[in-house]
């Protein structure tokens, strides 16, 4: 693993986008500062410099058909990082968010760049680390991890600690049941939520992530199995 290091740019997801073909498997870039930090659905990243804003590239073939694997084993090798921290009340909302109780202390945006054919995946990562103030701009409620433990930690060392954690799990996808573990900390599991299902505002009952990692609900008396970018929820 090769990690680049910014002090400041746009996007550590639109780098690897731009320069993917100059780049090797798994190289990780990492900036104190994003002035355009992405998130899911054409949000906005916001987050100051005591956070951890990196973005893994994933370029080996092997590897695109399991991107829906990679995105929540993600999320799930963040839980067990924070864990080690002594944080409780850790779960993941479908499809990858990480929550402390209700508030979300990471985010993860999948992006991909094709041409004739899928070129690359890159898995952007923001936790929330050493931040102790949050402006009104969030649309879910945030947290950190130094308000969850009254402290500040080592940003290098919990680095070092996401980074191995992170690609020894994508590595171990196919070989190890993750879905055994992830369904413990479904958020969502058994919520009555409004969701956004193609542009409709609509009351669900969430029944649960299911093995493929789609999320399965219940509309009008009617179970669906969704997918990513197929319903956004409103909590
Ligand atoms: C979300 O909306 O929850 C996903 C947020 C992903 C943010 C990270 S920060 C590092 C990487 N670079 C970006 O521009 N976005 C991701």
């Amino acid at each position: 693993m090769k990690e680049i290091c910014f002090e400041i740019i746009d996007s550590t997801n639109a780098y690897l986008k731009n320069n993917y073909q100059d780049l090797d498997n798994f190289t990780i870039v990492s900036s104190k500062i994003q002035t355009k930090g992405r998130g899911r659905n054409d949000r906005v990243w916001l987050a100051d410099d005591n956070n951890l804003l990196f973005s893994l590239l994933i370029k080996d073939k092997k590897y695109f058909n399991i991107y829906k694997d990679i995105s929540i084993v993600s999320a799930y090798s963040i839980v067990k990082v924070l864990e080690e921290y002594g944080i409780k009340n850790l779960s993941i909302k479908w499809p990858n968010d990480v929550y402390i109780g209700g508030k979300k202390v990471c985010g993860i945006l999948l992006e991909s760049v094709s041409k004739q054919e899928l070129e690359c995946l890159v898995v952007g990562i923001g936790i929330n680390v050493n931040q102790s103030e949050f402006n009104d701009d969030y649309r879910i409620e945030p947290t950190s991890i130094k308000k969850e433990l009254n402290k500040d930690i080592n940003l290098n060392e919990f680095k070092n600690k996401i980074y191995e954690r992170l690609i020894n799990n994508i590595n171990l996808i196919g070989n190890y049941n993750f879905y055994d573990e992830i369904k413990n900390y479904d958020y969502l599991k058994n919520k009555e939520v409004y969701a956004n299902i193609h542009n409709n505002k609509e009351l669900v009952k969430v029944l649960g992530i299911n093995e493929d990692y789609s999320l399965k609900i219940k509309l009008n008396n009617e179970v669906l199995n969704i997918e990513t970018g197929e319903i956004s929820f409103h909590i």
